[in-house]
């Protein structure tokens, strides 16, 4: 296999990130790769706000948690309410991933720069977590602001980044390959 098949079949997520924070150089290469993505239109519609501010962090987490508690939607609701839970896991860098509304395709630009990213983080021994539930603290626009969102970009993902804890290396769950397809020759 060579180095991109592994890398992709090494990633998975990470929960759990040591306190000491990534190198410059290792972000800058992990914001490369996102720039790289593919984009509809070659829209390039993504923004990355970058945090490494512990307490902005734990305000956005706990912002995020406090909009999930309003969510008709009784596991979503449940972890808002959880208190042990930070979001983000702690994680000493967090990027926040906007799209430019009314792009051509802004959801999927943002998807293929977030893929890039968990990639690269995974290829330079660094753990990385997909966030979901980032978006819910962004319902007004001084939220967005507050962390250097351009007004016309709209808050849809996070991904959390840092060193893995060496007893978390090896956890990969299995992927049903059996399920997922055919092929028809
Ligand atoms: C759109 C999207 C949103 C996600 N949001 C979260 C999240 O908020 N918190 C989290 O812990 N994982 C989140 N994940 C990660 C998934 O839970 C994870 O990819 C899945 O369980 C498969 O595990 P793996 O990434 O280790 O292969 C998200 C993944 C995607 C694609």
């Amino acid at each position: 296999m060579n180095e991109v098949l592994k890398t992709i079949s090494k990633r998975r997520s990470i929960r759990k990130f040591e306190e000491n924070q990534i190198s410059d150089q290792e972000l800058q290469a992990i914001l490369d790769a996102g720039l790289q993505a593919p984009s509809g239109h070659n829209d390039q519609s993504w923004f990355f706000s970058v945090l490494q501010d512990k307490k902005l962090i734990k305000e956005l987490s706990d912002g995020s948690k406090a909009e999930m508690q309003k969510i008709p939607v009784p596991w979503i609701a449940d972890l808002g309410k959880s208190e042990n839970l930070n979001i983000y896991y702690k994680a000493p860098t967090v990027i926040i991933v906007a799209a430019k509304k009314g792009a051509v395709s802004p959801l999927p630009d943002v998807c293929a720069a977030i893929q890039n990213i968990l990639l690269a983080a995974t290829s330079l021994g660094i753990g990385s977590c997909w966030i979901g539930f980032a978006k819910f603290y962004f319902t007004t626009p001084e939220r967005n602001i507050k962390i250097g969102i351009p007004e016309d970009y709209e808050v849809h993902y996070a991904v959390s980044l840092g060193y893995i804890p060496a007893k978390q290396k090896s956890n990969p769950p299995a992927r049903k390959y059996e399920k997922y397809y055919h092929i028809i020759k």
